[in-house]
């Protein structure tokens, strides 16, 4: 893992790579016979793990489980931590904006220094979802 000076992970093109590679991986994995939407998502921890979810569809079409809500649970399957940068992608490998209801998941467990790779472009966390409910609301 590379790290910048303050030991966050360094995010450039290698990184965003191995990234677009992982969720790359996952959409390959997807269920998605209902919507033939298959999703992969990956993204690099703050302490440098790489972690990946598919979108798992059901036939009780409302209880679909989105690729991020995977990869989230995969984030606390294998130790937790905070996001540090967020790739998704399509069946064709094409950056995809997560969903609302996905954002507002990421933003959760975001860095201090999160960013997406989207349809347009590297974007913050912020940028995506501005002023974002979250734990200091509560
Ligand atoms: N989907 C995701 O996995 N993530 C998103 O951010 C957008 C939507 C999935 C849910 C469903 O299985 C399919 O894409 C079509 O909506």
């Amino acid at each position: 893992m590379r790290e910048s000076s303050t030991t966050l992970p360094v995010i450039g093109a290698p990184e965003w790579e191995a990234l677009r590679l992982a969720a790359v991986a996952a959409m390959r994995r997807a269920y998605a016979p209902y919507s033939k939407f298959k999703v992969g998502a990956a993204a690099l921890t703050e302490d440098g793990r790489i972690i990946s979810g598919c979108n798992v569809e059901n036939a009780a079409y409302g209880v679909t489980l989105c690729a991020e809500c995977n990869m989230i649970g995969e984030l606390f399957a294998t130790g937790g931590g905070k996001l540090h940068a967020f790739y998704c992608v399509d069946a064709g490998g094409t950056p995809l904006m997560p969903c609302g209801r996905c954002r507002q998941l990421l933003s959760e467990h975001r860095g201090s220094k999160m960013v997406l790779m989207t349809p347009g472009g590297i974007q913050t966390m912020e940028q995506v979802l501005p002023d974002a409910f979250g734990p200091h609301n509560l």
